[in-house]
């Protein structure tokens, strides 16, 4: 455990990049404000039962008015840099026609000063929130909805391309495709299961359309895609765990990368096509598997896997954050998501495993010869964290428990990709902690907190956590060669 800063800091290569990230629709509110129109987020939340106690993704963290004390807060915290995402409904209503000046000169002026303090602008172009208008046309079901996302990309590099120092395409399709249109759990809500394949396949087209954009514009900045990144662990040596955690991995894992990172959809998938009408032609393959700068990686836990109907479909933990029956048995499903015993698990149920940060890297590294150098674009963990007052009444929030999990996390990242590590081959450039502050967690609502500053959701006061001095110290300890 390297819960010593200083002892991450001595660890860190020199120019390794240490920063935080965010969303737009998780921290902005001010969803009818300035022009911008609905999100297919906006009316999902406002379904009873869809978001934990009903939480309203509104007003979120204000940030949309808080902006330049936010950027203060992360120039006091010393970060390298900023990801954060771009609203597509504020910059263009409904997901095509005409740009909306007021939400362009949001994201310029929040560009701007985070150049003025020294932090690397990192955009992400689809961070979820598609415009209601496309989800209506059936969202990313619609081949359709790719070809938004590029001209998207389009008008955001002509508008920041000279600043931007890193772009995100898309974020964690995984989570879009499963949550959003097999299981109902985000929007659109779809229950396509197997039939919503073809929402995979538009995500990376999208992705693909975008980065053609991109270099199109000549921008100078790093281009990557982030893929969420969950090692899957066989319950047992069982022969049908095995096949379980192979069919979770093809599933979840290597749907999504191998074609960015091979050019093509592994067989399994390929040989599925039975269940929908799906073929993806060898110029869409092409798109989607242009070279890279960088490939951004999520990785938040690894996933135990065992065959046979379960405890249910998602961690128990989880489910109960979103409020609903998910950990109720699942009669007749193939395989389910096993706890890992005796593990340590954050608010949303997670297992908390650092060792495997270094073995979804060290796969990677053998799944893909010609892997990018790596950016692990979110890394965190959700906790009820305990608040204290001071005499004045202040709070003071001593996360350790978060402290421990980033510590851990950012030091197996860098020793598995050290000379002589597992994963040894894999160039990685930084590490951004999902999130600079509590948000709006999806259907987890406010109640799961990844923040280093704790929001007051009545005042919006922003209190640094322990997590928070602890990261500042991090950075400012840390050896930098000029
Ligand atoms: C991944 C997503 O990109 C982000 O939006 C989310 O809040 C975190 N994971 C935590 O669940």
């Amino acid at each position: 455990m390297k819960a010593s800063a200083k002892d991450l800091a001595a660890l860190l290569p020199s120019r390794f990049t240490l920063g935080v990230a965010t969303a737009a629709f998780q921290i902005e509110g001010a969803l009818a404000e300035d022009g911008r129109t609905p999100a297919g987020w906006d009316i999902f939340a406002a379904r009873p039962g869809a978001i934990v106690q009903d939480h309203s993704p509104e007003v979120a963290c204000d940030h949309y008015h808080r902006m330049p004390e936010d950027v203060a807060l992360m120039k006091e915290l010393g970060v390298d840099s900023y990801r954060f995402s771009l609203s597509w409904s504020r910059i263009q209503p409904g997901g095509s026609g005409p740009v909306n000046p007021a939400g362009l000169d949001f994201y310029d002026r929040l560009i701007d000063l985070l150049l003025a303090n020294g932090i690397a602008p990192m955009a992400t172009l689809y961070h979820w929130d598609t415009p209601l208008e496309l989800d209506q046309a059936g969202g990313w079901m619609n081949r359709d909805t790719a070809y938004r996302l590029g001209e998207f990309a389009a008008i955001a590099a002509a508008a920041y391309g000279d600043r931007v120092t890193r772009w995100v395409t898309v974020n964690e399709p995984a989570t879009v495709s499963t949550n959003g249109y097999m299981l109902g759990m985000h929007a659109p809500g779809e229950t396509l299961m197997l039939k919503a394949l073809p929402s995979v396949h538009h995500q990376l087209l999208g992705h693909g359309l975008s980065l053609q954009a991109l270099r199109a514009a000549n921008v100078p900045g790093d281009i990557g895609i982030t893929n969420v990144y969950s090692p899957m662990v066989p319950a047992s040596i069982n022969p049908l765990d095995k096949l379980s955690a192979g069919l979770m991995d093809m599933a979840q894992n290597r749907l999504y990368a191998d074609p960015v990172l091979l050019g093509k959809y592994p067989d399994t998938i390929r040989a599925a096509t039975f269940f929908s009408s799906f073929s993806p032609s060898s110029e869409d393959m092409e798109l989607i598997s242009q070279p890279l700068d960088f490939y951004g990686l999520n990785y938040y836990m690894p996933t135990r896997v065992a065959s046979g109907p379960g405890e249910g479909a998602v961690p128990k933990g989880m489910a109960e954050a979103m409020g609903d029956d998910l950990s109720g048995t699942a009669p007749g499903a193939p395989f389910h998501v096993a706890s890992f015993p005796d593990t340590e698990t954050t608010a949303y149920g997670w297992p908390i495993k650092p060792e495997y940060m270094g073995v979804a890297l060290a796969e990677m590294a053998e799944r893909y010869p010609l892997l990018p150098p790596v950016y692990i674009t979110e890394g965190g963990a959700s906790f009820e964290d305990l608040e204290i007052r001071d005499p004045e009444g202040g709070r003071i929030i001593p996360d350790e428990r978060r402290v421990r999990y980033l510590a851990d996390h950012i030091a197996t990242a860098v020793e598995a990709t050290s000379p002589g590590g597992a994963a040894e081959s894999v160039e990685l450039r930084g590490y951004y902690v999902w999130s600079l502050m509590d948000n709006f967690e999806w259907s987890g609502g406010y109640k799961q907190q990844f923040g280093l500053l704790h929001v007051d959701r009545e005042t919006q006061e922003r209190t640094r956590k322990a997590s928070f001095y602890w990261l500042q110290e991090v950075l400012a300890a840390r050896h930098r060669d000029a």
